[in-house]
């Protein structure tokens, strides 16, 4: 059942702030929380004793004028006549002006550095539009700056004309004061390349799966992982198939359940 009341505003009509929304919670066999519902009521219910906060936010992307940015996500990101994104409702959040996203951006910054432990990390994605944006607030934030790596897309990604292809997406990561000790320590790779799936997409900005089970090395083994913004579930599923723990929240429906499923079945995966 879904206790989400469609009703109750999000906003409060006399000062505009946002109004706490009821949250459903699905447990997977003790391994997985999902919620539904947004992460700024989800982060209340969790406990701080998240490894790693890996996610993939809305990029608050996609033009640079008010009506190009206000646009809906398969406009924006969806090749003309790909028909896989038919059925796909668009992105929460991904239509919001630049001082809009910032300070949704500012609230996810705060409610990772609220369920992270000490020396917890947090590793999120973005595009180079708000590359430098996201990265100071990151600097303002509470949480040590560690760097940058690049997902290189292949050359399948889009190209441009005259000038270069539009290859990359980056990975800003920070800690929680200090680096965690890790026995054996990792040294993971600072360019990652993995081409996105063009059929059977369940989301329409999916990241690889094998992308995500590289990403999730940066969490040690039997660790928790926290993704705030998860789609389709695919953090999900890399931290799951390779032993961790995974907690996870969406507000679009059709998008929870399709994460909660793909979760199940990584879970079950033998
Ligand atoms: C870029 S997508 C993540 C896609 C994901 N990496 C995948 O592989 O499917 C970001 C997701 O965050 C969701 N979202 C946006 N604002 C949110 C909020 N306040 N709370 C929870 N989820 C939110 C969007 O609906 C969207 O599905």
């Amino acid at each position: 059942m879904d206790c989400h009341d469609t009703n109750q505003p999000t906003n409060c009509s006399q000062c505009g702030q946002r109004l706490p929304q009821a949250i459903r919670m699905e447990s997977i066999d003790g391994r997985a929380r999902l919620f539904h519902g947004d992460f700024r009521d989800a982060t209340r219910l969790i406990e701080p004793a998240i490894d790693a906060v890996i996610t993939d936010p809305p990029y608050g992307s996609g033009g640079f004028a008010a009506s190009e940015l206000k646009r809906p996500s398969k406009a924006k990101y969806v090749s003309t006549g790909a028909k896989y994104a038919d059925q796909m409702p668009d992105i929460d959040g991904d239509s919001l002006l630049p001082q809009q996203w910032q300070r949704l951006m500012t609230e996810f910054l705060d409610a990772a550095w609220s369920v992270l432990k000490d020396r917890g990390i947090l590793v999120t994605f973005i595009d180079w539009r708000n590359l430098a944006a996201l990265h100071g607030l990151i600097l303002e934030s509470p949480f040590t700056f560690r760097g940058i790596a690049v997902w290189n897309k292949g050359n399948a990604s889009r190209p441009y004309k005259n000038g270069f292809r539009m290859q990359a997406e980056y990975l800003l990561w920070a800690t929680k004061g200090k680096l965690p000790d890790r026995d054996p320590p990792v040294y993971l790779p600072g360019v990652l390349s993995h081409t996105t799936r063009t059929n059977g997409k369940r989301h329409i900005t999916e990241k690889p799966e094998r992308l995500m089970e590289d990403l999730v090395e940066i969490c040690p083994p039997g660790g928790t992982i926290f993704d705030p913004f998860m789609g389709s579930g695919t953090t999900g599923v890399a931290a799951l198939k390779t032993g961790r723990r995974f907690v996870g929240c969406e507000t679009v429906g059709q998008y929870f359940d399709v994460a909660l499923q793909r979760c199940k079945e990584a879970v079950n995966a033998p």
